[in-house]
């Protein structure tokens, strides 16, 4: 790889399993979007690289076929096919999509089928992405464009790093981003031999977990940085509860981790021009955001009622995101009185639990099970308060789109959502300091209950919370600045590989 390289060309490869809108499950898939295209702006030439699932290939124009993979013994034959994604309208990012039927062409979502089961050959569809990740950040690339740096996020490419490693030409260096701990892509201990991994990399300083093998600790062991996305939880990460075993791993490469807080799209979530909201406003006309409450009222079933403190949540429904105690408080908020809108989908009995609260009190929760951006945006928009009780929180999207949209947060103290939400301290209501929502420290409903508690308060004291909605809305969550710190890394690594 050529060294003495200027920001100008430096070339990154940026491997994803999800990228808004083509496929998103979470905020990885807008991280996957805006990070890229934010590094373009920097002049990074930085290019992602996705699997051909359906959404995928019919999601992008003008498809250019690169090359074929057919002779991976481990994997069925597969296709490199180029295309651009715009981003926002105004930029877009070169993406190669790896063609591949025999894992990808399939109804049901990126991770699990139709009914919410994990794919059982998810070893396979994810050690291809890894795979070929590795082959084009090294010298056995078919392609012309070489990145000097690969970039992987979570366990999907986590075998990239462990790929390369064995490889013994010239590579990229590796980064691997951790958004979330949680999910280790764990496979049993055969996956060794059947990915085309050396039987000496099943080894505690290698692939192997606990008995298992692990793509993100492969992807943590031998990548040459790694970055989480927020400070709090880059310190969270290296010891227990939330190290979820990797603590000891990560805690001897501490010198190795940076935790860098993530971005918006802050075009896409722009209340001023959001077409996707029925009134757009900017924080010199908050009266107008009203009208959105009204709209979001009607459209959920909900009395209309324009005095009522009005909470809500958008998210996966999971243990983290803290369902268990939002469904425990949910009859007592009604009492305040307030009104609570969900959005959401995931475990089963989450769904049920929330769609039931909504059928017990029709006009006071609305429950909506599913994926629907457009309610997303009308949510942020419409509610009061936005609810977000995760148990951990590696960075955390809806806070900071919610801050953005005039709508104070109240929020679990950890992770990014401790890095991103300044708490309205009961002084706030005598003079104006810099709050944008409220947070609570131990997590339990009866915590949560009383910080939503605090927040009525706020809410009934309309100059408190106009000031708490002007500081939100003028918070800078734009990528600039955490893209840079993405560039810096880059260079570092490219310096350190030279
Ligand atoms: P996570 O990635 O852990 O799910 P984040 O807060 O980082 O949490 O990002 C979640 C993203 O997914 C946000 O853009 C959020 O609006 C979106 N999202 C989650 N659930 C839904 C849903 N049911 N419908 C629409 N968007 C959703
Ligand atoms: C993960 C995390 C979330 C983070 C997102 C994007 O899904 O759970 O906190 O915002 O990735 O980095």
């Amino acid at each position: 790889m050529p060294s003495n390289t200027s920001r100008r060309d430096l070339r990154v490869l940026f491997v994803t399993p999800e990228v808004h809108p083509l496929i998103k499950t979470g905020g990885l898939g807008d991280v996957s979007a805006a990070l890229p295209a934010a590094l373009r702006s920097l002049r990074v030439d930085v290019r992602i690289l996705i699997p051909g699932y359906p959404k995928v290939l019919s999601g992008l124009k003008y498809k250019r076929k690169l090359a074929n993979f057919s002779t991976l013994s481990q994997y069925p034959p597969s296709t490199l096919l180029s295309a651009k994604l715009p981003v926002n309208n105004s930029v877009s990012v070169p993406v190669f999509i790896i063609d591949c039927p025999g894992l990808y062409q399939r109804d049901g979502g990126p991770y699990s089928d139709t009914s919410a089961q994990d794919w059982p050959d998810n070893g396979l569809r994810f050690g291809l992405l890894s795979k070929i990740g590795a082959i084009l950040a090294s010298d056995a690339s078919p392609l012309a464009w070489h990145p000097q740096v690969v970039h992987c996020n979570d366990w999907q490419s986590g075998l990239v790093p462990a790929y390369l490693n064995y490889h013994s030409g010239k590579k990229a260096a590796s980064l691997m981003t951790i958004h979330n701990l949680a999910f280790q892509g764990i496979f049993p201990p055969g996956s060794v031999a059947q990915l085309g991994l050396p039987s000496d990399s099943f080894n505690m300083h290698g692939v192997e977990y606990y008995g298992n093998m692990s793509y993100l600790k492969a992807g943590l062991y031998y990548c040459d940085h790694i970055s989480t996305v927020s400070p709090s939880y880059a310190e969270e990460i290296q010891s227990e509860p939330l190290g979820f075993g990797m603590q000891g791993l990560l805690s001897t490469r501490k010198e190795n981790i940076s935790g860098i807080i993530n971005g918006i799209d802050t075009t896409e979530w722009d209340p001023a021009i959001d077409p996707l909201i029925p009134r757009t406003y900017t924080s010199k006309r908050l009266t107008t955001k009203d009208a959105n409450k009204k709209a979001l009222q009607l459209a959920m079933g909900l009395n209309v009622d324009p005095e009522i403190p009005l909470f809500g949540t958008i998210s996966r429904l999971s243990h983290q995101k803290g369902c268990d105690i939002l469904l425990q408080v949910a009859p007592e908020l009604i009492k305040l009185p307030a009104q609570l809108v969900v959005l959401g989908n995931g475990m089963t009995e989450y769904e049920v639990e929330f769609a039931n609260l909504s059928k017990t009190h029709p006009t006071k929760i609305a429950a909506y099970i599913g994926f629907s951006e457009k309610l997303s945006h009308l949510i942020e928009a419409g509610v009061d308060g936005f609810l977000m009780p995760s148990r951990f929180e590696p960075c955390g999207l809806n806070q900071m789109y919610s801050q953005r949209y005039g709508t104070p947060p109240v929020v679990h103290a950890t992770g990014g959502l401790l890095d991103t939400v300044v708490d309205c301290p009961s002084a706030l209501l005598t003079n104006d300091g810099n709050a944008s929502g409220f947070l609570f420290k131990d997590m339990t409903a009866d915590e949560f209950m009383k910080t939503i508690q605090r927040a009525v308060t706020a809410y009934d004291n309309k100059k408190v919370w106009r000031r708490l909605q002007k500081n939100g809305m003028a918070k800078d969550f734009s990528w600039r600045t955490s893209a840079v710190s993405y560039r810096e890394i880059y260079l570092s690594l490219l310096a350190s590989n030279e």
